[in-house]
């Protein structure tokens, strides 16, 4: 499609990752470089203990954090402010990735606390939406993400350049499934009319990703639906050619 928002390829790291993963950063960077025109941008989100040394290391990529508190500070053991992250370089943040609404009952009122907080630092905020096995097959999946997108993505604030939705149906992620094209199609474009709906014309600017069990082997085909603005990869980002196999399928 014409007119579409340079795409994104992001991979998420999860709970992976001691300092010895940073050599494939390094190995990132040189496939990169070896590869000027590429037309999508890339990003890593490692978990939080070696961020401040990817950042350090990565060259012509950004790199993302998968989480921050809503807060500027204060007393909130264990946790991460936005301030914290863009002080370190860190330049975006996952929020309301399903397995911190699952493991952690984020619901979206605190995702969209966290986007306003993220917002306020500078950060663009990565959100993920998407439905469960049992709400696809109960034909909710449409609605649950509608509200979801509602809930999640302040109308004040908001704009093209800092946020990005991620479309991650949770019964795809680590398991090797994918929805049907048809049905990737009709996600997005759902997404986008409520995007436009909230944002008017800066809706039809803003990125909306695609994720779960994304793959050098799939990538090509689920890039190529109509508003599907990038990828976001959890299993297949962790090793630099895995990750890289998806940008040239797709991208190159
Ligand atoms: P997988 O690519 O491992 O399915 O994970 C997707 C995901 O959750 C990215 O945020």
């Amino acid at each position: 499609m014409t007119n579409q928002p340079k795409a994104l390829v992001a991979g998420n790291w999860k709970m992976n990752g001691l300092t010895a993963a940073i050599t494939e950063i390094d190995s990132l960077n040189h496939k990169i470089a070896n590869h000027p025109n590429m037309a999508c941008e890339l990003m890593i989100c490692p978990p939080a203990t070696i961020l401040a040394t990817a950042v350090l290391r990565a060259e012509n990529l950004e790199i993302g954090a998968q989480d921050c508190h809503a807060a500027l500070g204060g007393a909130h053991t264990g946790d991460v402010s936005t301030e914290m992250l863009t002080d370190l370089g860190v330049t975006a943040v996952i929020l309301g990735h399903s397995e911190r609404r699952a493991d952690h009952g984020e619901t979206s009122a605190q995702v969209a606390e966290k986007v306003v907080a993220a917002q306020r630092a500078g950060l663009v905020s990565i959100i993920c939406v998407g439905e469960t096995e049992a709400e696809r097959k109960s034909g909710q999946a449409l609605g649950v993400v509608s509200e979801q997108i509602a809930g999640s993505i302040p109308l004040d604030g908001t704009h093209a350049d800092n946020i990005v939705v991620a479309y991650e149906p949770v019964w795809a992620i680590g398991t090797g499934l994918v929805p049907s094209v048809a049905d990737v199609a009709e996600m997005h474009a759902h997404i986008r009319d409520l995007l436009k709906g909230m944002f008017e014309n800066d809706g039809d600017k803003m990125r909306i990703l695609y994720g779960g069990s994304v793959k050098g082997s799939n990538a090509a085909e689920l890039m190529n639906v109509d508003n599907v603005n990038g990828a976001l990869v959890g299993g297949a980002s962790l090793k630099a050619d895995d990750f890289f196999a998806i940008v040239e399928a797709a991208y190159l």
